[in-house]
C-alpha cells in the first residue's frame, strides 16, 4: 500500500476527491493533509475524515522559502509518504524541495498544459478565444507547471463563459481526472490518460 501526503492551500476539493477515492482495492491511502494556510478549509474537512493534518503558515517566513519548506518537510517526512500530491497548493516550491520528491510528486493545474502555466488560466483561455479548456495532472519538476504529463481532461468553452463559470466546469473534470491518475500512478503506470 502506497502512502500519500496531500498539500493544499484552500478549499481542498481536489484533495477530498483524492481522499475519497483511496478506499477498497485502491493501491494507496492518505496519510497526511498539510496546508500553508492554517485557515485552509480543506484542513477541517480532512480532519473530519480522520486524516492527520498539519499547517505551516508561510507568512512568517517572508522570502525565506527554504525555511518554510523545512518546517513543512518535518511534517511530511514524519508521515513517510511514497507519493506527494499537490492539490490546489499555491506556493512555488524550491528546486531543492522538488528534487527530494522527484518521481513521486504530482500536481493538478487548471489548463491544458503546456498552455497557460502560472495563474489566471481561465481568464487567459477566454482572452485567447480558445474553443476548449481543461486540466492537467503532471509530475512536478523544478520548472513551474512543467514536467511529464500524466493525464488531461477537456471541456468546451461555451458562449458567455466567464472565468468563474469556466473554472467551475473545469473543476468537475479535475475531480474526475486526478483520482484516476493517482490510482494509475500508485500502481506504477506512468502512461498519460486523456479523458474526453
Ligand atoms: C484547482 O482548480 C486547482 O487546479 C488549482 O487551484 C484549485 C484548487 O481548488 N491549482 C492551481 O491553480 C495550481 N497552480 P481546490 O482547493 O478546491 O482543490
Amino acid at each position: 500500500m502506497k502512502r500519500v501526503a496531500l498539500l493544499i492551500s484552500g478549499g481542498g476539493s481536489n484533495m477530498l476527491a483524492l481522499v475519497r477515492s483511496m478506499t477498497g482495492d485502491h493501491p494507496a491511502r492518505p496519510v497526511l493533509v498539510a496546508a500553508n494556510d492554517p485557515g485552509a478549509a480543506g484542513l477541517v474537512r480532512a480532519a473530519e475524515l480522520g486524516i492527520a493534518t498539519a499547517a505551516v503558515d508561510h507568512r512568517p517566513f517572508g522570502k525565506d522559502r527554504e525555511g518554510f519548506e523545512a518546517a513543512l518537510l518535518a511534517h511530511i517526512e514524519a508521515a513517510r509518504p511514497d507519493i506527494l500530491c499537490l492539490a490546489g497548493f499555491m506556493r512555488v516550491l524550491t528546486p531543492g524541495f522538488v528534487a527530494r520528491f522527484e518521481g513521486r510528486m504530482l500536481n493538478i493545474h487548471p489548463s491544458l498544459l503546456p498552455k497557460y502555466p502560472g495563474l489566471h488560466t481561465h481568464r487567459r483561455a477566454l482572452e485567447a478565444g480558445d474553443a476548449e479548456a481543461g486540466c492537467t495532472v503532471h509530475e512536478v519538476t523544478a520548472v513551474l507547471d512543467d514536467g511529464p504529463i500524466l493525464g488531461q481532461a477537456r471541456v468546451p468553452v461555451l458562449p458567455g463563459d466567464s472565468a468563474d463559470s469556466l473554472a467551475a466546469r473545469v473543476l468537475v473534470e479535475e475531480h474526475r481526472l486526478y483520482p484516476q491518475v493517482l490510482r494509475r500512478y500508485a500502481s506504477g503506470v506512468r502512461a498519460p490518460v486523456f479523458l474526453p
